[in-house]
């Protein structure tokens, strides 16, 4: 009995330390402690003490670290206090990683360096690549107004901490002020006007009718429309609805969009489906589906963001 409790002890204290170094070890980085007492950081070979044969048993990872060598290190466990880049296309490149993440088209949203793997770095500081995209540990954690670190409760919120008008992030510094550009009055648009932020939609609107699986008085995330990593549309909206819409029901995932002169008929009726066809809702919008009230001309008259007169955006 003593022997058993005993063992329970040691259980639950190694179940505790256990919680906490999963905490710990979500962030793939390492730090200045790193080796004993902090001997390795700053040291660059990382094959001088670690044989990539033994490293990452059981990890999904292993076998495309065996496969690409040493030289990928830093980009999962950052530099190590050294100054050497942090390669990410080695692996996200359309070979290997085709659709992790999806990167054709001519735009694409960098921030003027054309060091690619640093655009990555700038908005995925420290990915787990664990294959489960969690906003809290894949996206950069920017700073709010108040210098603070605050969880992210949607994907929304990462771009907001740079698109609005009050907190620019060092470094990212937004060359558009005009204080009504969606690029810096996102934040007000989407907390206030548009409907598919925090405004919620009625759903009792003559041309209702949504696709599965959306859902009127919910959040769209900005990436269900907008992608970063490739697109050959204009203000960086999906050129496939496998690019953004993240609820849609898979069979639609290869339709594709485009956007010409503001019309954005092939992006709304990726989720948009009128229920009782009037007007111009039987007609293809040109991607092969229907069900919105006009196809042609420009949209962004009457749906743009932070449109309040017109049913807005
Ligand atoms: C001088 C030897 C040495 C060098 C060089 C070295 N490491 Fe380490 N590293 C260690 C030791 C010792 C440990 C702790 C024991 C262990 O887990 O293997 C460690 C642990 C780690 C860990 C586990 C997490 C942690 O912080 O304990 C990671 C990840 C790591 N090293 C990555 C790297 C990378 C990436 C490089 C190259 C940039 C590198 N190491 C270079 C000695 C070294
Ligand atoms: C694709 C991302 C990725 C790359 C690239 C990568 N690692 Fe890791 N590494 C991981 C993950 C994930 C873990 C597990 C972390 C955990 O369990 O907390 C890990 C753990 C480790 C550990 C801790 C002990 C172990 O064996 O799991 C060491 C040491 C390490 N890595 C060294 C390296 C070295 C050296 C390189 C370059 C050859 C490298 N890593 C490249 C993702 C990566
Ligand atoms: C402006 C910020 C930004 C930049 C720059 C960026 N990403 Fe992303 N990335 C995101 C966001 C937001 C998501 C989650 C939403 C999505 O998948 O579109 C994401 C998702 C991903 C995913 C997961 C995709 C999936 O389907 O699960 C991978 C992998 C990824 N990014 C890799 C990269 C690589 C590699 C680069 C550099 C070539 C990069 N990202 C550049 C913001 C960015
Ligand atoms: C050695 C190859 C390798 C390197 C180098 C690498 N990754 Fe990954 N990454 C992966 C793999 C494998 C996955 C998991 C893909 C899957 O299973 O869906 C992944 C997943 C991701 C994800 C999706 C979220 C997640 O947790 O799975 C993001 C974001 C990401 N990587 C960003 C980066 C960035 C940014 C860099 C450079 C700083 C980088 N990766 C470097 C192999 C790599
Ligand atoms: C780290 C800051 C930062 C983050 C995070 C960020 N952006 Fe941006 N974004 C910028 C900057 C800087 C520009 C370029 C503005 C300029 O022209 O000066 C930009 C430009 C854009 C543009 C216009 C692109 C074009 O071609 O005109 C769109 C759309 C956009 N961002 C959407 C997003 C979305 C959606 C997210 C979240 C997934 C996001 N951004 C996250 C800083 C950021
Ligand atoms: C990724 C899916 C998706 C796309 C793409 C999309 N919408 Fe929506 N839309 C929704 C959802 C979900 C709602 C309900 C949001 C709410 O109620 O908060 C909505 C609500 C609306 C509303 C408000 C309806 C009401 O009842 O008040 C309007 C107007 C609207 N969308 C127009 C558009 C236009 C115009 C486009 C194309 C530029 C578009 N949407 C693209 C998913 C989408
Ligand atoms: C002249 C202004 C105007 C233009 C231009 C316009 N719309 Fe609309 N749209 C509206 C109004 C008004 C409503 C809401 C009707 C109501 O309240 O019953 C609406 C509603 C919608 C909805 C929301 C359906 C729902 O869920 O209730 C979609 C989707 C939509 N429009 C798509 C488009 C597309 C695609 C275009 C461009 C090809 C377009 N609209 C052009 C005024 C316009
Ligand atoms: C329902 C789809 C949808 C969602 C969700 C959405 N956008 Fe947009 N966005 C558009 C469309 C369509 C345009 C082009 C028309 C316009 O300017 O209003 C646009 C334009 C923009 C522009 C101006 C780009 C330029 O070329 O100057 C920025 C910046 C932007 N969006 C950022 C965001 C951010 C940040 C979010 C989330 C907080 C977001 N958007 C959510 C559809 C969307």
């Amino acid at each position: 009995m003593k022997k058993l409790i005993f063992l329970i002890i040691i259980l639950l204290i190694g179940c505790n330390s256990d919680d906490s170094q999963e905490a710990v070890s979500n962030n793939l980085i390492v730090t200045s402690s790193h080796g004993i007492d902090g001997a390795a950081y700053g040291l660059a070979d990382c094959d001088a003490c670690h044989a990539i044969n033994i490293i990452h048993k059981g990890l999904n990872i292993r076998d495309i670290v065996i496969n690409k060598g040493f030289e990928t290190c830093t980009g999962c466990h950052g530099d190590n206090g050294t100054d050497e880049p942090r390669p990410c296309i080695i692996c996200h490149n359309s070979n290997d990683l085709p659709l992790k993440p999806q990167q054709s088209g001519h735009f694409s949203h960098n921030f003027n360096t054309n060091e690619s793997d640093k655009n990555c770095v700038s908005c995925h500081y420290s990915s787990d690549m664990n294959g489960n995209f969690m906003p809290n540990i894949d996206l950069t954690s920017f700073p709010n107004i108040s210098e603070q670190q605050q969880d992210y409760n949607n994907i929304s919120e990462f771009c907001l901490s740079c698109h609005n008008r009050d907190n620019p992030q060092t470094g990212f510094e937004i060359s558009n002020q005009d204080y009504n550009h969606p690029l810096i009055a996102m934040q007000d648009n989407y907390n206030f006007v548009d409907k598919h932020g925090w405004i919620d939609g009625t759903g009792s609107r003559t041309y209702n009718g949504l696709r599965p699986n959306y859902q009127y008085f919910s959040l769209v995330e900005c990436t269900d429309c907008h992608t970063m990593h490739g697109t050959n549309n204009e203000s960086l909206i999906i050129d496939y609805a496998s690019k953004g819409a993240s609820k849609l029901s898979s069979e639609l995932e290869n339709y594709p969009v485009t956007i010409t002169d503001g019309n954005s008929a092939q992006l709304c009726v990726l989720c948009h489906q009128m229920k009782d066809i009037i007007e111009q809702g039987a007609e293809n919008t040109g991607n092969g589906l229907t069900g919105v009230h006009e196809i042609s001309g420009n949209c962004s008259t009457c749906h743009s963001h932070g449109e309040t007169v017109q049913a807005g955006l």
